[in-house]
């Protein structure tokens, strides 16, 4: 039996977001190339982004480059930003046929000029959608977004929007590069590893977390299904 028939479809997270790990070591296994890795997981990123909107997921966040991915070879990087070049151009239609609005969170100026084109080209095109938000983490981690809330607030306390005492945790959201969407309700990391890695660490505060052994090559709807099933077994108290 698929885990689709086990899921409560009136107790579902309401944003997931995704650690997708495991391109490398999938690619490593069959003797190919990292890249062959990566691009084996365009087709678990189609797979998940439409099961999530097909059970009526709200959010979906995908850590798809992290701050520290650009350390990796030129050649790794250089390929990782044409697969997505590629992929969000070459999926567009499919987006909108399917309702789906897509956003982006991270250190976009770092981005080339040319995927940060088509990244907003694509943004705009999907801006009036009204079903599921596809966010693409890219060039993200957690500490740069914390630190550059802080520089802003710093800023506006100078300038004398407000007092350092009305600092509070809304406030403190609303500066982050996720103020307008709300924390994930279940964070999921493929591969086996158990970490976190930079990600998304302040709106994880709450979130269950998940993981599994799978490479991402190899997540389908039903590991994701698995995951929504496991989160719903879960009682969720918020420190009460
Ligand atoms: C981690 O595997 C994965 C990435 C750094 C990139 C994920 C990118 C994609 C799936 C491609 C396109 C994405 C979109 C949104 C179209 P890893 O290389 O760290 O694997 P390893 O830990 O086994 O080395």
């Amino acid at each position: 039996m698929s885990y689709l028939e086990k899921i409560d479809k009136t107790r579902l997270p309401r944003h997931i977001a995704i650690i997708m790990d495991g391109n490398g070591r999938w690619a490593k296994e069959r003797g190919y190339e990292r890249i062959f890795g990566h691009q084996a997981g365009v087709e678990s990123v189609r797979q998940t982004t439409e099961a999530a909107a097909e059970i009526g997921v709200e959010y979906l966040t995908l850590y798809a480059f992290s701050t520290e991915n650009w350390e990796r070879p030129q050649a790794e990087v250089d390929a990782l930003m044409s697969l997505l070049v590629d992929s969000i151009q070459r999926e567009t239609p499919t987006l909108n046929k399917n309702n789906i609005r897509l956003a982006a969170i991270g250190n976009l100026n770092r981005l080339p000029a040319g995927v940060r084109e088509k990244l907003q080209a694509c943004i705009s095109e999907t801006a009036k959608n009204t079903g599921l938000t596809l966010v693409l983490a890219l060039s993200y981690s957690a500490r740069w977004e914390i630190v550059n809330a802080v520089r802003e607030i710093c800023e506006e306390v100078e300038r004398g929007d407000y007092l350092r005492d009305e600092i509070d945790d809304r406030l403190f959201a609303q500066r982050l590069t996720t103020r307008s969407i709300p924390d994930p309700d279940l964070m999921i990391r493929t591969s086996g590893e158990l970490r976190i890695s930079n990600f998304l660490l302040w709106q994880l505060a709450y979130a269950e977390l998940y993981f599994t052994p799978v490479h991402w090559p190899d997540f389908r709807k039903d590991d994701l299904y698995r995951a929504i099933y496991e989160f719903q077994r879960r009682e969720r108290r918020f420190g009460k």
